[in-house]
């Protein structure tokens, strides 16, 4: 008799990766991890932009993939979420170009959102962190023929035609000029049925940042998916709050070391804008703060498609909406989908 067949369940890519980066930093003594993280968050504290790549060496880019790429990949799978409800039903890009890409956490994070395998190059001038991309990306099955290539973001950058592009935790980094360049080369390069998805720390810096490549994005022509419920201008008035919203990350051993606490997780604040070629379907409202949840109500601040931003109370005598209300997550659409 044959012995039962263990079901093949896959581990998910956000498991794959979760493994691979806890064993980037086996065998480095615990400080010398904490000493590259330290030496990380000095750079990325001063001056930048920079003319020359901040990751430099392997300690540097293996410091960023375990301390920042678990916050950066949750971030950007939280934002591929918003676009795939957004999209029609089906859609799914045929191929992605990451862009400043550095050791792929938009990979990961639309690998996890959509199943399959797609044709995808990652960019980076950071020669260090594409060859770890490509090390961590060896673990994955479904991540096996990415293309790590070196190319620098500027005035002649081109990115060839793609359903998908991503271009996440990079504005900052760049020149006023090379922001407003790489928005114009994803938005070029966008296939008929593509895509571009912009995230950014969810700061008011952050935001700017996102208001000006939706705005750039709207004006070739692109239509707004996420977050936002529609295409017209952000009803926030400029320097008076900031649309952000928050992604939760498991905290690593080196995250409790260098940050203290024992918390085992923390919350990564992003911003975002995901536009599309095609038409989407976006949620008639959007939950812009964590629910208020009160006795009796929840209070839930939204940026809505008519009338901008503002807050509903639903009490118990809302019956199944209050339910959802009070499962419902800052971030989330409003009312839920039937
Ligand atoms: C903060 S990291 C973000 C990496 C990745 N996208 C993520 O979300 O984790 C910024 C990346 O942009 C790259 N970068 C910055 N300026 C660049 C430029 N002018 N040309 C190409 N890559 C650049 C850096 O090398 C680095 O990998």
């Amino acid at each position: 008799m044959n012995a039962p067949l263990t079901p093949y369940s896959p581990a998910s890519p956000a498991d794959t990766l979760r493994a691979a980066l806890a064993g980037l930093l086996d065998g480095l003594p615990p400080t010398q991890a904490a000493r590259a993280v330290d030496r990380l968050i000095a750079s990325y504290r001063g001056s930048t932009p920079t003319d020359a790549p901040i990751l430099r060496d392997r300690a540097d880019v293996a410091a960023y993939a375990a301390y920042r790429m678990p916050a950066t990949f949750e971030a950007v799978r939280s934002a591929l979420g918003a676009l795939a409800d957004a999209a029609p039903q089906g859609w799914a890009p045929g191929s992605q170009v990451d862009v400043g890409g550095g050791t792929g956490a938009a990979v990961w994070a639309a690998a996890d959102t959509w199943a399959g395998e797609r044709p995808v190059t990652v960019l980076d001038w950071a020669e260090p962190a594409l060859a770890l991309g490509r090390e961590l990306a060896a673990s994955c099955h479904r991540l096996a023929s990415v293309k790590w290539q070196r190319s620098r973001i500027g005035a002649a950058l081109t990115i060839e035609s793609t359903d998908l592009v991503t271009v996440s935790y990079v504005l900052k980094e760049l020149t006023p000029d090379d922001r407003r360049a790489v928005v114009d080369a994803a938005a070029r390069s966008a296939s008929e049925n593509g895509a571009v998805v912009v995230v950014e720390p969810g700061t008011p810096d952050g935001y700017e940042r996102i208001i000006e490549a939706r705005q750039r994005l709207v004006d070739a022509g692109f239509h707004v998916a996420a977050p936002c419920p529609h295409s017209d201008a952000c009803p926030i008035e400029p320097g008076t709050d900031w649309c952000h919203f928050s992604a939760r990350v498991s905290r690593s051993s080196l995250h409790r070391q260098v940050k203290g606490g024992s918390l085992a997780y923390e919350d990564e604040k992003f911003s975002y804008v995901c536009a599309t070629r095609f038409v989407p379907e976006p949620v008639a409202a959007r939950i812009v703060r964590r629910p208020q949840i009160r006795k009796g109500q929840v209070l839930l601040d939204l940026c809505e498609a008519e009338g901008g931003l503002g807050r509903e109370t639903v009490t118990k005598r809302h019956g199944p909406l209050y339910r959802a209300a009070r499962d419902a997550d800052w971030g989330d659409g409003w009312p839920p989908a039937q």
